[in-house]
């Protein structure tokens, strides 16, 4: 009768041990770490159009601030009508795969000195090293042993038109330079994924490559997996799984699909409203969107690292 009561006790004893054991194991989860955004969104949000003092100084801080967080970083200076600057950095440099996220960090000539294209594309280039950062120690860990994928970012210069544009016009002149130069071989570029226009009210995500369509359902469902677990800020939903697969506006992205490189166009159904206007400015943000974009992003690039194996292909071969 002793014994059984002992073991019985023993038994729940252990039951509960394991079931606290589960709860206290390390969740996958890197949390949020605002303070970097904001600090590296006002580094970037000031005008930067090629040649200005601006634009300089956030090229040296995206340099400065891709090496502190752990990238071989490069810079490619090119003339093409005037001087242009692409950063880029690299984790897992030789990798037969890369992971690639990008944005433009130039902002249109003669708008005037209040012109700072919050949206256009600081936000995005902000995200892209805050998902650095938060991934920070898991980043630099993982790639220690992995020998099937890296990670790059890039962040390209003119991307707009050195006339004022009009209607959408760009002149992905940091895109081309890319693709003609190979700073990375195109052909071990997994998958290039352009951020533009991020952090306007009422924005909606859809699918805009076929090739992509697997990518764009699994932000969907991290968006939906974080909204279950109570990790975002009470927002709208920011991806729809849609296939708009034959609507797409230019951006650096066109540059690479023409050469074959498997695109994801990371950007909003509709224009902010105040878009290529001064009121582009951290006053007009959608900080709820922001939060959640910061969040989904993040997580999506850890399970792609974490699921990722050598037979991974959106070439369709
Ligand atoms: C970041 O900036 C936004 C907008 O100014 C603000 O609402 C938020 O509290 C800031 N976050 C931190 C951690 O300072
Ligand atoms: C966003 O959508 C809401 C509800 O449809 C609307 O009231 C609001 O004016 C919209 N805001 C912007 C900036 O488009």
């Amino acid at each position: 009768m002793i014994a059984k009561v002992v073991v019985g006790v023993c038994f729940a004893y252990l039951v509960v041990n394991l079931f606290f054991l589960r709860l206290q194991e390390p969740t996958k989860d890197f949390p949020d770490d605002e303070e970097h955004f904001n600090a590296t969104l006002s580094n970037i949000l000031k005008p930067r159009s090629p040649g200005s003092k601006g634009h300089d100084e956030v090229r040296d801080f995206l340099l400065l601030e891709l090496k502190r967080l752990g990238f071989d970083t490069h810079r490619d200076e090119f003339v093409d009508e005037i001087t242009f600057t692409n950063v880029m950095g690299v984790m897992n440099l030789g990798s037969p795969n890369y992971l690639m996220l990008t944005c433009h960090y130039d902002t249109q000539r003669k708008r005037g000195d209040n012109f700072v294209a919050a949206t256009d594309a600081a936000v995005s280039c902000a995200m892209l090293l805050n998902m650095a950062k938060t991934l920070g120690p898991y980043l630099r860990e993982v790639f220690k042993n992995r020998g099937d994928i890296g990670l790059v970012l890039v962040f390209f210069d003119g991307h707009d038109l050195l006339e004022l544009s009009v209607d959408g016009e760009n002149g992905l002149y940091g895109s081309r330079r890319f693709t003609e130069s190979e700073p990375l071989p195109l052909e071990n570029i997994e998958v290039m994924i352009a951020l533009n226009l991020i952090g306007a009210p009422n924005q909606s995500f859809r699918s805009h490559h076929e090739s992509t369509f697997s990518l764009h359902k699994m932000m969907a469902e991290i968006e939906e997996a974080l909204i279950a677990e109570g990790h975002m800020q009470k927002n709208h939903k920011l991806f729809h799984i849609v296939q708009d697969h034959n609507r797409d506006f230019e951006d650096d992205h066109y540059q690479f699909l023409n050469e074959g490189v498997p695109v994801m166009h990371l950007v909003p159904h509709t224009y902010p409203k105040v878009w290529n206007t001064v009121d582009d400015n951290a006053e007009n943000l959608h900080w709820p969107t922001i939060q959640n974009m910061n969040a989904i992003l993040r997580r999506f690039v850890h399970q792609y690292i974490e699921n990722h194996d050598d037979y991974v292909s959106f070439r369709g071969d």
